[in-house]
Parts: structure tokens; C-alpha cells; sequence
């Protein structure tokens, strides 16, 4: 058993603070071997809370290095305060006073990536959530809020650039070759917003001119070998913040925003005041290394942590059990953002298509928890795809039931009424409340009650009254501490078409009660319902159609989305049943409808090449497990390679021509139209080379070869290695290798690559690069792309049968947990879903988990993931 179990914190168990920063002083001397830091805080007791005769309590790593400590000029020696785990104490402290506290960090042996610590030589720091307090002593939670002035001091030479919040307000030098820059930022922010960047760093520069006219200096910040791809990350600086004026009437407010590349971080990126910091993965893009997908990421990347200086910054979190209200919204603004500058209807498939997969299986697992969690032992666990994403769709739900205009004046009046404040996911639907004087006091149960709810459709039609009635049931299933569900509020979008496939109704419905009936009269022949359109609520739905009735919702649907997914109904039906007849031993066969639909897709040139990439993709494995009662991994991968490969061969004419009419031969770039053709391209290719026959190895390695972008290299190299052509596959790794060995983020892809190679061997290959020079244990891109790919993207090899892949994973998360716990934990996810598979692998994933909990010395991160997924 581990030694001390991570205590539990409780939502309900908030208190405002008894103590305020109202102003925070920090010097930072930076050496190899050590830094030293001291923080001068002016710290007063809160007017707002009446018990006063409380003690001083700072929260400080246990493993942080105190060196001394003051307050107002007089040096307290051990006595005079206690310091325990986590926490440091002092009692009878006046009711104002100046505190200072000198702490010692080994930044250089921080592998956690929490707090100071270095990334490729250069100091950065990652505050957020709970990193300040491994910095300094600090009341290091959200609704503090302090005014920050920041001096770095380090060696000119080594550290050349040294960056903060804020503005530069001060520099110089001495003698002895070490100089220094003060940093002012005006804006109290809490203690996770902080950062400090110095190293050797090359930067681009640009400039902004807001709405009403402030100068903004726009400046990323790379390695130097890195400069040249920087423009599209700035470009997109400057499209986000233009949107976010026009749409939402935010301005930037400080006179410099910068951006700093870094190749070691946990996450994608980071929205510290006026200093972003970004996994570099997130910022660098150039065609030549950068896929389509890539450069869609960084745009979104940089527009998210732009868009938190108002969703988060000026107005951030009371508590973490809010998390969501800076990351559901801020999400739901990117994806606005993206949706205006690219194709609408990709984004909201694309997202769908993620929170189908992914967010689905985390609300029906161990790891379940609302949008706003009740409580959580280690918060770096609770940056889920059901606080950003589902948080996400919780925020549209509002926006589409108030529309546009009344969600715009709420957002004005959250912004308004709590500019400078710390607050709750409460106050940002009171807000819309407010404008819209509407009671939304069901709708919250989005942020407090788990699960994905279901939807049971049902209809009727009397072709002599014309009366077509829709009858909804809602449903939730039990999650991990709460049984019974309460109906929610949602929005249904729902239009009705004839069988020829005109619009006979569009409109919204609200569903408020556990069975609705819904009546439409006038209706002149019995209609197909398109539902839940544009996916109005983060919902499953069932409705019993036809084969006929998706497949004339495919053809003829106004509703882009919906055209889409009667299109991934139908795959999934037919899908479903080769995987039963998988089990049962019965021979696998492919619809001929499906067959002819997707040969009239094939051949219509008129049809947008993006949309039509989407329609002709298949279900991935990842989506049928979710969907699956139990999951059967070979099963569900072998019906979905018959159906793969039966498409494949009885189409290969159409994908030919779709292959050629999508290679134009044009020059690289990344508007949404070429990005599409390049898809649509290469999932044919995809088709083409699942005939397994020659020439199209022949067609993908002359891509490979020829190409000028990394989107089609990329496409071509992991075909060629996923294929049973080995000896082509080898060379075109080995070549690849040699081309970008020295591209750090490419090389990631070439492991993820072959990590997710279904061929036979993958265990061994993923161990030998393991031991590669260019992988690295402490760098958390590659874990990812080595791990993760394997883990994630190679389900036959993870879930084989004799449970070497599950160990093959406990034994990293056991080694990784002693140096990056976050990481360690993320990692985790796919043996935390065992009660989901079939008996044989459930129980080898359990004894693994079971391994892991008998461990000594597990850290917080891993604890609370291994000991939920047991319960
Ligand atoms: N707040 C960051 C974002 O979503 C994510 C993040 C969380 C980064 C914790 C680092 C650590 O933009
Ligand atoms: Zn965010």
C-alpha cells in the first residue's frame, strides 16, 4: 500500500481567505546550480472575513528550501512559526504587515515541470495550477490577487533575454557580467498567473493597434534555430485579437503580449499574463514540418491563450473546483474563432468527433466527475476533456438557447459586473440570467451532475390531421458518487424533411422534463426527423431509422452536421453488426447500399472536399469501443479493417480519380480549401493503399518524395509504414529519420509513427525506441508521442492478450511518477477503462492497476487515478 494517501478537498469546504497580498515583490537570482529567490509580500487581513485572530498559513512544497524569513524587518527564527507538509504557520501576526521569505530552488533538477525549472537551457516557470507554491511561500490559491513587480537577475551572456508580467520598468548591469530587468504588470492577478522567462532566445516582432487605439507589441520568443517558424503563430495573435473585438468587444490591455516557445511542458500552452508560455508543439509551424492539423493547432492554441486574458485573466476562478468557467468558455471561444476562420461545420465535426471518443468514455468511467467537480485530491487531474470540452458545450448550450445577442450582453455583463474578481461558474449564468430573464437554475445541473446523458426519440404521424408528435425521454446513467440523475434543460435543434428531401419544419426545441411530447401540425406527409442538429446538446441520441431514412438524410440534409452524421450512423449500425458477427464466427459482408452511397459521394465533383474527407472516414476503434456494451478489441478491430479494405477494393477506381482530381499540383497553403483538398487526398490514398496492392505503393511513395509539405510527406510516410511493404517502410523511416533528425517536433511524429504501427513486433520496436538518441524520458512531447502513441493509437499491440502492453505501461507510469507526476498520471487513462473491456483483458488491466496501488511512495497525480479506477 502507498505510505500516506493524498487527502481529499471538498468544494463545499471553501472559505474566502483570511489574509490578502495586496502587493508582491520578487527578485530572482538565477545560477546553474541554484536560484535564489526573495518575495516581499504586503500582506493585510481580509476585510471580509470576520475571524481575524486567525494565524498566517502559506502554502510551500514540502521539499522547498526556506533560507529566511521576516516580517517587517524582524528576522523570525524556527520558533516562531511551524512548517508542516505543505504549509507554513504563524501566529500572532499583525493586521498588516510586509513579509519576506528567501527560498533556495534546484530549478535545473526539476523534472516535474512545475514551478522554476529549464527547458533546453533557458529558466521558465508553470504556475498554474498549484506551481507558485514551489516557489515561494504564498497563499498560492485563485482568489488571491496580487499587484506583481518581478526583478530577474542572471548571467548576461548565457541569459541574454529576461521576461515577466507586464512591462519592463527597469535594467542594468554590474561588473561581474550578470544583469538585470524589473518587471511591473499592473493587473492583480493570482499567483498561477505569474511567469519569468530568461535564456538566449530569438524573437519576432510585430505590433497591434486596438479598437481604441492603444500601440500593442507583439513579441514571440523562440529558440534561434526555431525563428522561421513563427509568422503563422502571429498571425494568428493578430486574427484573435481582432475577433475578440468584434465579437465580444474584449481589447487587449497591457502594451506588450508575448509569447514564449519551450520544448519541455506538461501541457499545450499557458495564459500568464502578458507571458504566454507554449509547448512549442503549439506555437512552430512551417509547411515543411507542420501538418495541416498542426497549423489548425497553433491557431487555435495561440487564440485560447489570448482569449483567457479576458476569460480567466480579468476575471478568473474563486476556486479549481471552477476550472471550467475560464476553460469551458475560453473553449467555446476558440472554437468560434476557428469555426469563422476555417470551415464551420469541419470544426464542429472535428470536435464532436473528440468529445464522442473521448470525453464519452471519461464520463463513463471511474474518472467520471460534473463540469464542476465536488471535490479532487490532486487537481492537475481535473484538466479534463469534461472540464474544457464538455465545460465548452455547456457554454454553447447557452449561447443557443439565449442566441446570439442575449449571450453577447451576458458576456458584457460578466466582464462588467466582475472585472478584477475571482469567481463561480454561478455568477457566469447569473449573468445570463440577468439579460435574458430567464430562470437557469435546471440548466445548471450540467455543472454539477456526470455522465452523458441519453435521449430516446420516438414519433407518430396521422397523415389525416397532419399532426406529426416527436416524444423525447432523457436519461442519465449513475456515476462515481451519484446514483440518480435529475432532467436537465437543453436545447434540441430538430428539423423535419419529406422524403424528397425538402424542409417542411427547422426550429429549436427545449427539453426540460424526463418525457416530452413535441406536436407539429400542418405537416403534410410523414417527415424524417433530422435531430439534434449541429449536436445542440452533448448528448447520445437514439432514434430508430432506416437505412433508407440515413441515407436520404446523407443526400439531402440542410444541416451540414447532420448530413454527416446520418452518414456515421449508418457506418456505425453496419459496423456494429460485423462485429457481432466477428464473435459469433459468422462470415463479414458490407452493405451494397453503403457501398453505392459512397460511390455517388465519390464521384460528385461538386461536393466540398473537407466535408466529403469527413463523410468517408470511418468510425475510428477508439469511437466503437465507447459505443460497444463490452469492448472487444480484436473483434472491433477486424470488422472495421474488413469494411476498410472492402471499400477500398470494390472502389479503387473512384478513389483513384478522387486521388487525382485533389493532387493539383498547387503550392502549399493552409486556407481552409486547400487543407481540404490535401484531406480528402490523402484518405483516399489511405483507401488506395488498404487494397495492399503495388502500385499504389508505388503512388505513396512518389508523394512521399515529391512533396513540399509536411501534411502530404507525413501522410504518405505513415501509410508506407503501416503496411505489410516492410522493406519500403524501413527505408522511407530511415530516410525521414535522416531528413529531420534534427527537428525536435518532427521526430515526435516519427515515433508516434511507429509506435502506432499495427504490424507484428510493435512491443519490441516501441522498446528499441526507448533507447533511441533522439528520444528523451524527461521531455514530455515525446513521452506522449512514444507512450501515448502506443497506448492510444496501436490498440492490438496495447491489448494484447497476454497483457505485455498493459505492463509495458505500468512499468513507465511506476518509473515517470517519481520525476513528472502530471504526465504520469495522463498517461494512466487507458488502463483506467479495464471494467469496459472483456473478462480476459479487464482482469490483466485490473492487475496491473492493482500492481501500481502496491506500490510505496505513489505521488498524489498517479494515487488518485489508480485508487478511483480500483473502486
Ligand atoms: N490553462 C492552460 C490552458 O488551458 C492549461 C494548463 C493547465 C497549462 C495547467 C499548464 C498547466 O490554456
Ligand atoms: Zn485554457
Amino acid at each position: 500500500m502507498s505510505s500516506k494517501q493524498p487527502s481529499t478537498i471538498y468544494l463545499e469546504d471553501y472559505q474566502p481567505p483570511a489574509w490578502l497580498v495586496t502587493h508582491t515583490e520578487l527578485r530572482f537570482e538565477l545560477e546553474e546550480d541554484q536560484t535564489l529567490v526573495r518575495a516581499q509580500l504586503s500582506i493585510q487581513s481580509n476585510p471580509a472575513v470576520s475571524d481575524r485572530r486567525k494565524p498566517l498559513e502559506l502554502l510551500g512544497d514540502a521539499g522547498m528550501e526556506l533560507c529566511r524569513l521576516s516580517i517587517d524587518g524582524q528576522v523570525l527564527d524556527a520558533a516562531d512559526y511551524q512548517r508542516e507538509a505543505g504549509c507554513l504557520r504563524i501566529a500572532n501576526v499583525p493586521e498588516s504587515f510586509v513579509l519576506e521569505c528567501v527560498t533556495r530552488l534546484l530549478p535545473h533538477e526539476n523534472t516535474a515541470l512545475e514551478g522554476l525549472y529549464k527547458s533546453d537551457g533557458m529558466f521558465c516557470t508553470q504556475c498554474e495550477a498549484e506551481g507558485f507554491r514551489r516557489i515561494t511561500f504564498f497563499p498560492d490559491r485563485p482568489d488571491v490577487m496580487s499587484i506583481f513587480r518581478t526583478t530577474l537577475v542572471a548571467d548576461k551572456q548565457r541569459y541574454p533575454v529576461l521576461l515577466s508580467n507586464g512591462n519592463p520598468v527597469d535594467s542594468g548591469e554590474d561588473d561581474e557580467g550578470r544583469h538585470w530587468v524589473t518587471w511591473d504588470d499592473p493587473w492583480p492577478k493570482p499567483s498561477y498567473l505569474f511567469a519569468l522567462v530568461a535564456g538566449d532566445l530569438a524573437l519576432l516582432e510585430d505590433q497591434y493597434t486596438t479598437a481604441s487605439g492603444r500601440e500593442v507589441a507583439l513579441r514571440i520568443y523562440a529558440e534561434r534555430k526555431d525563428l522561421d517558424k513563427l509568422d503563422y503563430a502571429m498571425q494568428a495573435l493578430k486574427d484573435a485579437m481582432r475577433w475578440d473585438e468584434d465579437v465580444y468587444g474584449r481589447e487587449y490591455d497591457l502594451d506588450i503580449y508575448m509569447i514564449v516557445a519551450v520544448d519541455f511542458f506538461n501541457m499545450g500552452a499557458m495564459e500568464n499574463k502578458g507571458l504566454n508560455i507554449f509547448n512549442t508543439s503549439c506555437v512552430l509551424a512551417h509547411p515543411q514540418t507542420t501538418t495541416d492539423q498542426g497549423f489548425q493547432r497553433v491557431e487555435g492554441v495561440v487564440a485560447h491563450e489570448y482569449f483567457h486574458n479576458w476569460s480567466g485573466n480579468r476575471v478568473t476562478c474563486r476556486d479549481w473546483f471552477q476550472l471550467s468557467l475560464k476553460e469551458g468558455f475560453t473553449v467555446f471561444r476558440d472554437a468560434e474563432f476557428s469555426a469563422d476562420m476555417n470551415s464551420r461545420t469541419v470544426k464542429r465535426i472535428e470536435d464532436v468527433t473528440l468529445l464522442r471518443t473521448a470525453q464519452f468514455a471519461e464520463d463513463g468511467g471511474p474518472m467520471a466527475h460534473p463540469v464542476r467537480p465536488e471535490s479532487y485530491m490532486e487537481i492537475s487531474n481535473f484538466y479534463t476533456l469534461t472540464v474544457y470540452e464538455k465545460g465548452a458545450e455547456v457554454v454553447r448550450m447557452l449561447h443557443t438557447l439565449l442566441g446570439p445577442e442575449l449571450f453577447r450582453q451576458g458576456s458584457d455583463l460578466y466582464f462588467e459586473r466582475h472585472d478584477g474578481q475571482a469567481v463561480t461558474t454561478d455568477d457566469f449564468v447569473a449573468a445570463m440570467e440577468t439579460v435574458s430573464g430567464r430562470d437557469l437554475s435546471q440548466f445548471k445541473r450540467w455543472y454539477s451532475q456526470a455522465g452523458t446523458p441519453r435521449l430516446q426519440v420516438s414519433d407518430s404521424f396521422d397523415a389525416a390531421t397532419g399532426c406529426y408528435q416527436l416524444k423525447v425521454r432523457q436519461s442519465c446513467p449513475p456515476s462515481p458518487g451519484q446514483e440518480h440523475k435529475q432532467p436537465y434543460h437543453l436545447p434540441l435543434a430538430v428539423g423535419l424533411l419529406a422524403e424528397d428531401g425538402r424542409e417542411l419544419f427547422a426550429g429549436l426545441l427545449e427539453l426540460t422534463e424526463e418525457e416530452q411530447v413535441f406536436r407539429f401540425d400542418n405537416i403534410s406527409e410523414r417527415p424524417v426527423p433530422s435531430l439534434l442538429r449541429g449536436f445542440s446538446a452533448p448528448v447520445k441520441l437514439d432514434y430508430d431509422y432506416t437505412d433508407a431514412q440515413l441515407l436520404m438524410l446523407l443526400r439531402h440534409d440542410t444541416d451540414g452536421f447532420n448530413r454527416w452524421d446520418a452518414g456515421q450512423r449508418l457506418c456505425i449500425r453496419l459496423l456494429q453488426t460485423q462485429i457481432r458477427n466477428h464473435q459469433q464466427g459468422v462470415a463479414l459482408s458490407c452493405s451494397s447500399e453503403l457501398i453505392e452511397a459512397w460511390r455517388n459521394l465519390l464521384q460528385d465533383a461538386s461536393l466540398d472536399p473537407a466535408m466529403l474527407a469527413q463523410c468517408l472516414r470511418l468510425p475510428s476503434e477508439a469511437q466503437l469501443s465507447e459505443l460497444a456494451e463490452q469492448i472487444d478489441v480484436s473483434a472491433i478491430h477486424e470488422a472495421r479493417e474488413f469494411m476498410r479494405t472492402t471499400l477500398a477494393q470494390v472502389l479503387e477506381q473512384e478513389w483513384l480519380q478522387v486521388y487525382q482530381r485533389c493532387d493539383t499540383g498547387e503550392t502549399y497553403s493552409t486556407d481552409a480549401e486547400a487543407m481540404g483538398r490535401r484531406s480528402l487526398k490523402n484518405l483516399a490514398l489511405a483507401y488506395l493503399m488498404a487494397t495492399g496492392r503495388e502500385p499504389w505503393l508505388e503512388l505513396a511513395r512518389q508523394q512521399y518524395s515529391q512533396s513540399d509539405n509536411m501534411t502530404d510527406q507525413l501522410a504518405a510516410l505513415s501509410l508506407v509504414a503501416h503496411s505489410d511493404f516492410r522493406e519500403t517502410a524501413d527505408e522511407l523511416l530511415q530516410a525521414f529519420y535522416l531528413q529531420w533528425q534534427h527537428e525536435s517536433l518532427v521526430m515526435n511524429q516519427w515515433l508516434s509513427v511507429q509506435a502506432s504501427d499495427p504490424s507484428a513486433g510493435a512491443l519490441a520496436r516501441v522498446n528499441q525506441l526507448a533507447e533511441h538518441p533522439i528520444f528523451d524520458a524527461r521531455n514530455p512531447n515525446k513521452l506522449r508521442a512514444l507512450i501515448g502513441g502506443f497506448c492510444g493509437q496501436n490498440p492490438m499491440h496495447f491489448h494484447a492478450e497476454d497483457g505485455s502492453g498493459y505492463a509495458w505501461l505500468a512499468d513507465w507510469i511506476l518509473r515517470l511518477d517519481r520525476q513528472n507526476p502530471q504526465v504520469a498520471a495522463r498517461l494512466l487513462t487507458p488502463l483506467t477503462r479495464w471494467k469496459r473491456h472483456e473478462p480476459v483483458r479487464s482482469a490483466l488491466m485490473q492487475g496491473q492497476l492493482q500492481r501500481m496501488m502496491d506500490t510505496a511512495e505513489l505521488s498524489a497525480d498517479v494515487y488518485e487515478v489508480v485508487s478511483k479506477s480500483l473502486m
